[in-house]
């Protein structure tokens, strides 16, 4: 399988202190939608953390890098500005941090249906 063209994922980690969760949780349920019409998406989950961690992740699949890249360029940011535009109080950030995390999907699996 070395050197076939698989998936990228990248994952933004979010610094939340614990009085912004709901609101970084708010703001996810009310996001723009438009990374699933992105050439090249695969997968998109917000990840809350239970146990181990306090960061929450926010987890995205590609089909390239390049893909990724075009997404970050464009679409991503738009997809950041918030609803509506909102100003001041209300869009304060509510992670205190991130840091993004880059993988090269190196084996995979889904189960089997019958
Ligand atoms: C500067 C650091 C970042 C912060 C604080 C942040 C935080 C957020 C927040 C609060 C939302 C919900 C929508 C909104 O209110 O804007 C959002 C949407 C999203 N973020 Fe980030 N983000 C950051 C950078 C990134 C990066 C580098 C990625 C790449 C994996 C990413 C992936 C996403 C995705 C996929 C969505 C949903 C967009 C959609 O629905 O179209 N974010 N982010």
């Amino acid at each position: 399988m070395y050197g076939t063209a698989l998936s990228v994922v990248k994952i933004n980690v979010l610094t939340v202190p614990a009085e912004q969760r709901e609101t970084l949780e708010k703001r996810f349920a009310a996001r723009a939608g438009a990374v699933e019409s992105s050439d090249g998406f695969e997968w998109f989950e917000l990840l809350r953390p239970v146990e181990g961690t306090d960061q929450y992740l926010v987890y995205t699949r590609w089909r390239s890098e390049e893909d990724f890249q075009n997404w970050m360029s464009g679409p991503m940011q738009a997809a950041h500005r918030g609803e509506q535009g909102g100003t001041g109080e209300h869009r304060r950030p509510a992670a205190s941090g991130s840091t993004l995390w880059s993988f090269e999907v190196v084996q995979q699996a889904a189960p089997k249906r019958g």
